[in-house]
C-alpha cells in the first residue's frame, strides 16, 4: 500500500512538472517570432529612397523590400544610414539588408551578397539650369567643382578618371546627394554626377538638368551578408517573381508615373 502511495505522488509530481515546463515552452512552439527585417537605405536618391512631405521614407527600393518582405513573411524595419555607411551597418549587423539603389560592383561583391538586379542606371552630369556650362563629358569638368556622394559610383568614376588622366577635377563629396543638389543650386558646385534616373529626378524638383549622361551600364541589387545564404536565396526567389507582377508595375509608375 505505501508503494503505491508514493507512486501516485511520483506521478501526479511529474505531471505537475510536465505541465509546467510545457507552459513555458508551448507559446515559444506556436506564436512565431516577428521576424523584423532591418533595411538599410540613404534616403536621398528619388524616386529609390528619399522622405517624403510627412517625413517618412518612401520609394521605390522601400515599396519593393516592403513587398518581397511581406510574401516571405517578414515585417520591415526601415533604417536610414548615409550612403558610405550602409556596407559597414550591414556587416556589424546593424542591418539585415541594403535597398538602396546600390550597383553590384566586383568590389562590393567580395563582401557582400547581391540579388539578382532589378534596375539599371547610367552616371548623369547635372548642372544649373540655364546656365552656359554645358560640359558633355568628364573632360569637360576638369579644375571645376564637382559634388559627388560619398562611397558611390559616382565618386569612383571621377577619382579614377583623375587617377588615369593626371587630370584634375575639384571633387567634392557629401554624406547626401540633396544636400550636393542644394550646392549646385547655391552655385557652390560647377556640376554634380549622379545616377541617370535619379538625376531626372532631381531635375523636375530643383532648378537643374542634365547636361550629359556617361554610359556607365550599372546594375542595383539588394545585398545581405555573405554568410546570409538562406535569406539571401528567398529574396532571390521572391524578387524574381515580383519583378514579374503588375503590383511592380503599379510601384514604378507611383514613383515615375506621368
Ligand atoms: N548607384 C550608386 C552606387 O551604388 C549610387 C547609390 C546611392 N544611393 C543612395 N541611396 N544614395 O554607388
Amino acid at each position: 500500500m505505501a508503494i503505491s502511495k508514493y507512486l501516485v505522488v511520483l506521478i501526479v509530481a511529474v505531471v505537475v512538472v510536465i505541465a509546467l515546463a510545457s507552459l513555458l515552452i508551448y507559446p515559444r512552439l506556436t506564436t512565431p517570432p516577428t521576424k523584423v527585417l532591418k533595411v538599410g537605405t540613404s534616403p536621398d536618391f528619388p524616386p529609390f529612397e528619399f522622405i517624403d512631405e510627412k517625413g517618412n521614407i518612401v520609394g521605390i527600393d522601400i515599396d519593393l523590400i516592403k513587398a518581397i518582405a511581406k510574401r516571405l513573411g517578414y515585417e520591415v524595419e526601415v533604417i536610414s544610414i548615409d550612403f558610405e555607411g550602409l556596407i559597414p551597418a550591414l556587416l556589424n549587423k546593424q542591418i539585415d539588408i541594403i535597398a538602396s539603389g546600390m550597383t553590384i560592383t566586383e568590389e562590393r561583391a567580395e563582401v557582400v551578397a547581391f540579388t539578382t538586379p532589378y534596375w539599371e542606371a547610367d552616371q548623369a552630369i547635372l548642372i544649373v539650369m540655364g546656365s552656359g556650362f554645358k560640359p558633355r563629358s568628364l573632360d569637360d569638368l576638369v579644375n571645376k567643382k564637382v559634388g559627388v556622394q560619398s562611397g558611390t559610383t559616382a565618386e569612383q568614376l571621377v577619382h579614377d578618371y583623375i587617377t588615369n588622366t593626371g587630370k584634375s577635377i575639384d571633387v567634392r563629396s557629401y554624406s547626401s546627394y540633396v544636400l550636393a543638389v542644394v550646392d549646385l543650386v547655391n552655385g557652390r558646385l560647377d556640376a554634380v554626377i549622379v545616377d541617370s534616373p535619379v538625376a531626372q529626378m532631381f531635375a523636375k524638383e530643383y532648378n537643374v538638368e542634365v547636361s550629359a549622361v556617361i554610359q556607365t551600364g550599372e546594375k542595383y541589387g539588394l545585398a545581405v551578408r555573405k554568410d546570409d545564404v538562406e535569406l539571401l536565396n528567398k529574396l532571390n526567389e521572391a524578387l524574381e517573381e515580383f519583378l514579374k507582377t503588375d503590383e511592380w508595375i503599379q510601384i514604378i509608375d507611383k514613383y515615375l508615373g506621368g
